[in-house]
């Protein structure tokens, strides 16, 4: 039986690695194999990739280098984690995916949504996520959050729109695909956001 691929999306410090431990074990409970995996990332090269992305030594990348990047490291990460990871009926939980690139390249760098499509339909043929949760927050409570953490990465030197943008191509996809996306108010304490995933996965796992 083939396993199911949920994506787990929005902005800097919105929760997503929090929550994804605690997806992962709440999946693993109800007795699904789980690999829990990252974008860009998720394998030796797109961890290169990701490196090159995040790190300053590119900084004015051109929008269209950045996707194509990131759909490299895409493609190696379908070939080589998800798509085997599926075939063998374990379910994949990934910190980010396609819907990420729509948000920042399409939403935040400009990018017509149509380009990222025909990345989307070469790299993927008709692999989506069967469930995507998108943790929705006001930008300055997200980039508080991750500014704790350290230095920022590319991404997170941005100006303000930037991140606005990012947010409200989020939630423009999530409205526009109610059937695959749930919306988190990100905005909460780590306990209530856990406590609303997992009644939300709850519900979904009778579905499907
Ligand atoms: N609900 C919450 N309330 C307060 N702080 C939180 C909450 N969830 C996570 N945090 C903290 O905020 C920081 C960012 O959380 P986390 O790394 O899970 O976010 P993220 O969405 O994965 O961020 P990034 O996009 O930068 O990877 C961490 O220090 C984490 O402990
Ligand atoms: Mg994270």
């Amino acid at each position: 039986m083939a396993g199911k691929l949920i994506t787990v999306e929005g902005g800097e410090g919105a929760g997503k690695t929090t929550q994804l431990a605690f997806m992962r074990d709440y999946l693993e409970r109800a007795g699904h194999r789980v690999v829990l995996t990252r974008e860009p990332g998720g394998t030796a090269l797109g961890e290169e990739i990701r490196a090159l992305l995040l790190g300053h030594r590119h900084d004015g990348m051109a929008p269209a280098t950045e996707t194509l990047l990131i759909f490299a490291a895409r493609a190696e990460h379908l070939e080589r984690i998800i798509r085997p990871a599926l075939a063998a009926g374990h379910w994949v939980l990934c910190d980010r995916f396609t819907d990420a690139t729509y948000a920042y390249q399409g939403g935040g760098r400009g990018l017509p949504p149509e380009r990222i499509a025909v990345l989307e339909n070469w790299v993927q043929s008709d692999l989506r996520p069967d469930l995507t949760l998108l943790f929705d927050l006001p930008v300055a409570v997200g980039l508080a959050r991750a500014g704790r953490r350290g230095a920022a990465d590319r991404f997170e030197r941005e100006e303000w729109a930037f991140f606005e943008r990012v947010r409200a191509a989020y939630r423009e996809r999530a409205g526009r695909n109610p059937d695959r996306y749930r919306i988190v108010a990100a905005d909460r304490p780590v306990a209530a956001v856990r406590a609303e995933v997992e009644t939300l996965l709850a519900a979904w796992l009778e579905r499907v």
